[in-house]
């Protein structure tokens, strides 16, 4: 596979799914094999329908699989060299990797700032507040909202989410559908933040989307998963230039099929 060959010339990946498999209450198969890479300081992409289990790889990395009776029950994710699967979520946020849920998940009772410092609640230094102002410079508009979380708008509460995320300095960021429930426009705005805030501050991201196009457009490399696997993987040109997502993810309006009824994605079944 080419994204071998190129993952090998390059760093070592920040974060490696060897096969995992994921199970929750003991008997729900749900993850059945997973494996990816996401090299350091890029942003990678996992596409995927309803129900392919997107979330719960990510949750698989964060450790909050525990907080819903699931664990990873095979295979190991490898961050940084450790075997960080099933550890807690706290000692995995020290570690470096904070979530972004899927729905956001901000406190709605709680104001902007408190939400922000919040974030920061596994650090002990000192540089708390020159970095809520740090958030503020990307978030201009979060700085004016003095008044409670819960009456934020989509968008903004979207945007207060992930710098919650940054206030606890991660080195991996995973976002569960930054896109879902904003307007087009505002679509486009988060996601040139996000670009942004890896670019500048370095932060890797592993993005979880179902919006493939915008997805696709800020990645550098992207997988897809259905039912619980990976079934294709690809740099960003070669996944926007496939038929298959082509039809599958891009197309405008179509009926949605599943993958494996896709002639071009049987010849390509050696990828699973
Ligand atoms: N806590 C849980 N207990 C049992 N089953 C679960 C749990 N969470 C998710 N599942 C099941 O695991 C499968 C994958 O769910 P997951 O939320 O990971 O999918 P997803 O790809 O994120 O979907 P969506 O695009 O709708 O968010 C689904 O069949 C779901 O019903
Ligand atoms: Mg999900």
């Amino acid at each position: 596979m080419s994204h071998t060959a190129t993952q090998s010339e390059a760093a070592e990946p920040l974060l490696t799914l060897n096969n995992i498999e994921v199970v929750y209450d003991e008997v729900i198969l749900v993850l059945r094999g997973v494996s990816l890479e996401v090299p350091k300081g890029e942003i990678v992409t996992l596409l995927g329908p309803n129900g392919a289990g997107k979330s719960t790889t990510l949750k698989a990395i964060s450790g909050l699989l525990g907080t819903e009776d699931g664990k990873v029950t095979r295979g190991s994710v490898q961050f940084m060299g450790e075997d960080i699967a099933n550890s807690a979520p706290e000692q995995i946020v020290r570690q470096g990797i904070f979530q972004v849920m899927e729905g956001r998940r901000i406190i709605g009772d709680m104001t902007v700032h408190e939400n922000l410092r919040l974030g920061a609640y596994t650090r002990k230094d000192k540089e708390i507040n020159s970095d809520i102002e740090m958030v503020y410079n990307y978030f201009p508009r979060l700085k004016e909202r003095t008044g409670l979380a819960g009456y934020l708008s989509g968008g903004e509460q979207q945007m207060l989410a992930i710098g919650r995320a940054m206030m606890a300095r991660p080195k991996l960021m995973l976002l569960d559908e930054p896109s879902m429930g904003l307007s087009p426009l505002l679509v486009k705005e988060v996601f040139n933040i996000i670009q942004t805030i890896n670019r500048e501050q370095g932060i890797t991201m592993l993005l979880v989307e179902q919006n493939a196009n915008i997805a696709l457009k800020h990645a550098t490399y992207g997988y897809v998963m259905e039912s619980g696997k990976i079934v294709m993987d690809g740099t960003r040109d070669e996944l926007m230039n496939n038929e298959d997502i082509k039809q599958f993810y891009l197309g405008g309006g179509e009926e949605r099929r599943s993958f494996k009824n896709l002639k071009s994605y049987k010849r390509r079944k050696r990828w699973l």
